[in-house]
């Protein structure tokens, strides 16, 4: 899949977004690197603190589904901003892919580039438990 079709689907499922108290759509695509793909949103919770992530919906619906290694996220925004991953998502993605390639992308689909190392340096991984 191009970036541009994983950047697609990650717009195309802000439409999923559960967020009637932030009101701010967010959808992500995660591709595997088996090259399947995973989708989720952002879906909030009455009490604030159980609401979770598009990332982290997408990355539980692929390991759910028996996937633990990633490639590549596409991860959409509705502000002029390019949705970077929040810190709990990178924490998250970094226990399977801590090279991930991420696409930020923002509420018109300008794309911002990076990846796992630069937005989560010297990350806390199933490495650091060995030894
Ligand atoms: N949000 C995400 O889903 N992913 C991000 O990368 C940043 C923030 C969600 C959480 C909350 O539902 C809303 O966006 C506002 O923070």
């Amino acid at each position: 899949m191009t970036d541009s079709e994983l950047v697609k689907l990650a717009l195309k499922m802000r439409e999923k977004a559960y967020c009637p108290y932030s009101r701010f759509a967010v959808g992500a695509a995660l591709e595997c690197s088996d090259g399947s793909v995973y989708t989720g949103c952002n879906i909030e919770n009455a009490a604030f603190s159980p609401s979770i992530c598009a990332e982290r919906t997408a990355a539980a619906k692929a390991v759910s589904d028996g996937k633990r290694s990633f490639a590549r996220i596409a991860v959409a925004g509705s502000s002029a901003e390019k949705c970077t991953p929040c810190g709990v998502c990178r924490q998250v993605l970094e226990e399977f892919a801590p090279a991930l390639e991420i696409l930020c992308v923002s509420g018109a689909g300008e794309v911002l580039e990076t990846n796992l190392g630069e937005l989560l340096p010297h990350g806390f991984g199933p490495k650091n438990l060995e030894g």
